[in-house]
């Protein structure tokens, strides 16, 4: 299956597989269970339906659990999927029904696609993918910190819909070096865009890799500042999927467009379980330490990183909903300065007479690969994991690995001296040539960067 991303938005899938088309009917005016309705699938009340593993396929080992699906559809993978225009779908889809919207993005993406489930009311995802009668993939990013009821939940989940979910886990090293370093509690100094990186934002990045698609419980009316523009189905703007590179992913959001109480109206009256949580005045739920009940009256967000600036509370999991006007001159998405990018030991940051310097030297003993980059730029989020294993790769190699923060004051020097149109921009600096070569292409991954520093070394 092939993907390639156009300027004009359009996304183009082709398989060689075909898929013997069978459960709901859809069209976005009409929509009707058919022989795949749960009744006819024959499941038993409890959703008890049996969770069979998914077979590994060979690309998806550096991703979600290959293991341990949800459930495996072969018959649902198989589909071609033709050329679409996602803002056409997403207007097309604009109107229509969670059920409708879930029901659509199963059937196009089959096992390529995963609900991103949280353990509070996004719930009403997996009810939803259930009612479509189709197979689907759930995970979930455990960050170590979540509460003990949402643990439970999950088991509950697990048991109600015979699923077994997804688990994503941060990597232990990076956890145990943030910990030593910084302790438990870093966020409540620091803000929580490090411990987030480490713990939720670079597992999902993980997850992300080995789907074309995933589908996530955001709604307009959750977080005014930033989610109010959160369309039902987008190119991801951050993320990469399998094949690599900006536009390889889509995100479905299938109840942007549904208020609060309406999700709430629907659980109940599906009676699907819910997270105690709830029940003890939580409404948005995250990890335990960085999550609180709210007051009657008071918005779902304030119990979210309660000490901090309430206008752009994301944690990195949906950063493409961070304008530039939500942060502040430092960058910092949460007025805290500790949401820089790209920090490993093998990057080096530039200062301005660092690159100064960089631009200056004919005959320099080490080349350097530098990228150009703004803290905001969900784009340069996006190659951040490719640039730290790059830099991984690079140490002790000859080749230096910098970056050098160029939005704010520094853009108009970035413009006129290193060749920055738009972030990342990413140069090469020769060994014996002051003259950087800007890197041409739009993948980040590591292969192709690697390509370009063994082309030019
Ligand atoms: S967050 O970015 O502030 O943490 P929020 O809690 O509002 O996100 O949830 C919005 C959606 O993000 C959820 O419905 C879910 O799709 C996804 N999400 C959030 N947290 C997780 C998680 N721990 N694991 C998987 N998905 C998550
Ligand atoms: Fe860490 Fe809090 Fe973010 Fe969880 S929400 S990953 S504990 S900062």
């Amino acid at each position: 299956m092939a993907l390639a991303f156009t300027a004009s938005t359009t996304i183009a899938f082709s398989s060689s597989n075909s898929r013997t088309e069978q459960g709901l009917q859809f069209s976005s005016s009409n929509f009707q269970p058919s022989d795949r309705s749960p009744a006819a699938l024959n499941l038993p009340r409890k959703r008890s339906a049996a969770a069979k593993a998914l077979n590994a396929e060979p690309k998806r080992n550096d991703s979600i659990v290959p293991s341990a699906a949800t459930v495996f559809a072969p018959d649902v993978v198989d589909k071609a999927i033709e050329v679409e225009d996602i803002e056409r779908l997403a207007q097309d889809l604009e109107k229509a029904s969670p059920l409708e919207i879930m029901d659509k993005a199963l059937e196009k993406y089959g096992n390529d696609i995963a609900i991103a489930f949280s353990g509070a009311e996004d719930v009403a995802l997996i009810e939803y993918a259930y009612l479509t009668g189709r197979p689907f993939r759930v995970f979930s990013l455990d960050t170590g910190r979540l509460n003990p009821e949402t643990y439970k939940f999950f088991d509950t989940v697990e048991k109600r819909y015979g699923i077994r979910i997804e688990y994503m886990f941060p990597d232990a090293v990076e956890v145990q070096a943030l910990v030593r370093t910084k302790g438990l509690f870093l966020f409540y100094e620091d803000g929580h865009q490090e411990c987030c990186r480490v713990r939720k934002v670079r597992p999902l990045r993980r997850a992300l890799k080995g789907l074309r698609a995933w589908i996530t419980g955001q709604r307009k009316d959750q977080s005014p500042g930033t989610r109010s523009e959160v369309s039902v189905v987008q190119v991801d703007p951050a993320f990469e999927g399998m094949d690599g590179g900006i536009g390889s992913l889509v995100k479905w959001n299938p109840v942007a467009n549904v208020a609060g109480n309406d999700i709430w109206n629907f659980l109940r009256t599906m009676e699907v379980p819910v997270n105690t949580l709830h029940a003890q005045g939580y409404i948005s739920i995250g990890c335990e330490p960085c999550t609180r009940p709210v007051l009657p009256g008071q918005h779902e967000r304030e119990g979210r990183w309660w000490w901090e600036d309430a206008k752009a509370k994301e944690c990195g999991l949906h950063k493409g909903n961070l304008k530039e006007e939500n942060v502040n001159g430092n960058g910092s998405v949460n007025g805290n300065g500790s949401s820089d990018i790209f920090e490993s030991q093998n990057i080096v940051n530039l200062s301005r007479p660092g690159i100064e310097n960089l631009l200056k030297m004919e005959d320099r003993k080490d080349s350097w690969i530098t990228v150009l980059y703004a803290p905001w730029c969900p784009f340069c989020h996006a190659m951040e994991a490719s640039y730290v294993e790059l830099a991984n790769k690079l140490a002790g190699s000859g080749v230096k690995v910098g970056k050098f923060r160029a939005d704010g004051d520094q853009k108009a020097f970035a413009q006129q001296e290193l060749q920055l149109g738009s972030f990342p921009t990413i140069l090469f600096f020769r060994k014996h040539s002051s003259r950087p070569i800007k890197y041409p292409s739009e993948k980040r991954d590591v292969e192709s960067l690697m390509a370009f520093i063994n082309a030019l070394r």
